[in-house]
């Protein structure tokens, strides 16, 4: 029995959607840092489950497993989602990631903690910082007069001085900065005198308040350019600045619980003379300061690092404001002073993950009031309106935190991690309710049920793993998707700091940087393209199926909008002698996530299965049906009974995934890898396009009603479509 015959898509594909929405809730050891494009862990669990345990994948998806003796390893490991799970349920780990912020934070998720340790630490933390920075982040409310209240976070826009009359000219692009979905009514600020006005009916916004100036929604700046309010000069932004862009503070939300039972909505104020002092104060304080831990390195050019250079970001310090900087140091000589080295290092780990928050390129979202930190897209977009949250946050008296983005909430979500790796659960959905269900026994970490696992992680190159040959029971992984997330680049944010303050706990230290030639993305400032990607991805997919004991799975997911990307992942498996042995359809993006909203892209991945070519289920491969129409109804009938309804991007996606596991089967007997890469490119190619444009395809499936494609693949003869149970 094997993934092919028990994986289970409906089941899977239901809980990996409800996991994407809160992947936290289901699997918050997550939170120990940031990392791009996890996958759904349920699908991981659900593969290893149906590979490795004999029974129906929903009798053991909720009970405990102790699988003692095999070997799993992830070559791509990232964040860790597949290792964790093989971990977890008993297994022996080994996982390599070129980026060494990788197994340094997997090395985090998976090394135990002494957690009332841990807290009493990161307490003591946030008072040192609450007594040498608190007063920084405190103001006056304005409703009821009270003093020192706690500022939830700062809004800032970007000014620039007109290239006419060197009038100082906000650069807004809106001037709204709450809609009435989380606040009573909507908040707009006034182009003239900055004043704060509530505004019921956005469509007829009326006069300001103080100064009688016509409110308006839409701001003067967009698409490059700015009008200056003075002299009505257009100017242009961002220039060739040398220096980053400066900012005013133009707003601040704060937290006033005494008087919340009273207030209708949200805190919000123009800022006062005190607030505009508070911050002069901050900066004076780090202005005469060394600093010893805020790097000082400069940003390399890169596909996503350039947008920073185009804004006059050259170097990671400038990404921060002085109080941030302020705040930054302070914590990195606080923690630096911690004399328990997992502490310290655990210490560091939320100091890394904080920083995500704690620039001047975090974005605020009207609409939830929420701050975005810089990596909820993937990549460095550099907006026109900041927030600055609160460093220290705001915890809440009976648990909880208020806002976003400060010490408590990372510290907070760090315990909620580990507790979770010491007594994982799974959360099982009852009627309209979610009920967490413990797993009693498993653990994430290395020991467990009275005995050690093997857990392996190296900074390394997936081309040249050094896994020994026939060891490994499985090979679970999901590699970059092509050109998808610049992880060297983004990550180098968070490592430039790390590196400073604990460069003597870890090995993978001593580049200056993340960034690696042998990073398997596509990246036009590096020169790499589809055949770098090709020709890695083969690599380390031959290494895989060395290491891989006869028959053993190595699955892996993926998704492009590119035709190109399939053809690489197919020259991939053939280059590698495998045969594949199913694609999969499981939901692995949240639906309106940021980074893919308003795109063509989909949310469905392909999990390719991939087999040498003598194993059994190989052999019963043979004998499937190639009508992809059939298949393509059948994965969005699955879908759909899992509560998707799949889009077009997801259904070219899961067609592409077919035809490329299709084309695999038809070149795998008279494969020759030592034809040129462009050649191997082509040839995969020509055998995608052999039912027609996958593009075409994919829309004509997209239209075609579910219940003739569901009645088409249950009306198969084939064995492969008998043996999954579509619930219906
Ligand atoms: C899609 S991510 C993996 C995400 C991970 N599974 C998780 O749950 O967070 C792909 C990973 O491949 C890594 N990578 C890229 N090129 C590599 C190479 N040549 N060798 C090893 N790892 C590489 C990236 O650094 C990135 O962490």
């Amino acid at each position: 029995m094997s993934i092919e015959r028990r994986f289970d898509v409906p089941l899977i594909a239901e809980m990996a959607l409800r996991e994407k929405q809160v992947q936290q809730v289901y699997r918050p050891f997550i939170a120990v840092h940031k990392w791009f494009a996890r996958r759904p862990g349920t699908l991981f669990r659900g593969l290893l489950l149906a590979e490795f345990v004999d029974s129906p994948l929903h009798e053991s998806f909720y009970r405990s497993h102790d699988l003692a003796g095999l070997r799993v390893a992830d070559p791509f490991m990232g964040g860790g989602t597949p290792l964790v799970e093989a971990n977890r349920i008993g297994c022996d780990v080994d996982g390599l990631d070129i980026n060494p912020m990788s197994a340094w934070i997997v090395r985090e998720e998976l090394d135990s903690i002494d957690l009332p340790t841990y807290e009493r630490a990161a307490r003591e933390l946030r008072n040192s910082l609450e007594a040498k920075v608190g007063r920084y982040y405190r103001t006056r409310c304005p409703f009821y007069g009270d003093v020192e209240v706690l500022v939830k976070s700062f809004l800032w826009v970007k000014v620039l001085s007109c290239g006419n009359c060197g009038h100082s000219v906000d650069l807004f692009p809106g001037y709204v900065l709450a809609r009435d979905k989380r606040h009573p009514t909507n908040v707009l600020v006034c182009p003239k005198c900055g004043d704060l006005n509530d505004v019921e009916d956005p469509a007829t916004p009326g006069s300001c308040s103080s100064c009688s100036a016509e409110l308006r929604i839409k701001g003067p700046a967009g698409r490059g350019r700015c009008e200056c309010p003075e002299c009505g000069h257009s100017n242009t932004y961002p220039g060739t600045p040398s220096d980053p862009p400066d900012h005013r503070l133009f707003a601040i939300e704060y937290h006033n619980p005494g008087r919340a039972s009273r207030h209708k909505g949200r805190f919000f104020k123009k800022p006062d003379a005190e607030d505009l002092a508070r911050f002069r104060a901050a900066s004076e304080v780090w202005q005469q300061s060394t600093p010893r831990y805020v790097p000082d390195c400069e940003i390399p050019p890169g596909d996503e690092s350039d947008r920073l250079h185009r804004w006059g970001y050259y170097r990671y310090r400038d990404m921060s404001n002085p109080r941030q900087l302020l705040g930054l140091e302070s914590s990195c000589r606080l923690i630096a002073d911690v004399p328990d080295s997992r502490i310290r290092r655990a210490l560091a780990t939320n100091l890394s993950d904080l920083l995500r928050h704690q620039n001047m390129l975090c974005r605020y979202d009207p609409k939830t009031l929420k701050s975005l930190d810089v990596f909820s897209v993937h990549g460095f977009p550099v907006g026109l309106v900041q927030c600055e949250p609160n460093l220290l946050g705001i915890p809440k008296a009976n648990g909880g935190n208020v806002g976003s983005g400060g010490w408590s909430n990372i510290t907070g979500k760090f315990v909620e991690a580990k507790r979770f790796c010491d007594a994982p659960f799974e959360v099982r959905k009852e009627g309209s309710r979610r009920r967490r269900v413990p797993i009693e026994g498993e653990r994430i970490g290395e020991a467990a049920y009275g005995r050690r696992r093997a857990v392996r992680l190296r900074c390394a190159d997936a081309a040249s793993s050094d896994f020994e040959t026939g060891t490994l029971d499985a090979v679970l992984t999901d590699p970059p998707y092509f050109g998808n997330v610049q992880y060297g680049e983004l990550m180098d944010y968070c490592y430039a700091w790390l590196r400073s303050l604990a460069a003597a706990d870890h090995e993978c230290f001593d580049r200056a940087s993340t960034r690696s030639s042998a990073e398997l993305t596509g990246n036009a400032t590096e020169a790499r393209g589809l055949t770098h990607f090709a020709d890695g991805l083969a690599r380390a997919w031959a290494q895989a199926a060395k290491a891989l004991k006869p028959g053993a799975p190595l699955a892996f997911t993926f998704h492009h909008n590119r035709v190109e990307a399939y053809c690489a992942v197919g020259v991939a498996i053939l280059d590698a002698g495998f045969v594949c042995t199913a694609a999969l359809p499981c939901p692995a993006e949240m639906s309106g996530s940021i980074h893919i909203h308003g795109t063509a892209s989909s949310i469905v991945d392909t999990v390719f299965v991939c087999r040498s070519p003598d194993a059994e289920q190989s052999r019963e491969r043979a004998g499937a049906p190639e009508d992809v129409s059939v298949l393509v109804g059948k994965d969005r009938a699955q879908l759909q009974a899992a509560g998707w309804k799949a889009t077009y991007g997801d259904t070219r996606c899961m067609l592409l995934g077919h035809l490329t596991r299709i084309a695999v089967d038809g070149l795998s007997p008279r494969w020759n890898k030592s034809l040129p890469t462009e050649e191997r490119l082509a040839l995969v190619k020509d055998a995608l396009n052999r039912f027609g444009s996958p593009d075409d395809l994919g829309r004509r499936l997209t239209e075609a009603p579910l219940e003739e494609s569901f009645a088409r693949s249950v009306g198969s003869a084939s064995s492969e479509v008998e043996q999954v149970a579509i619930p219906f």
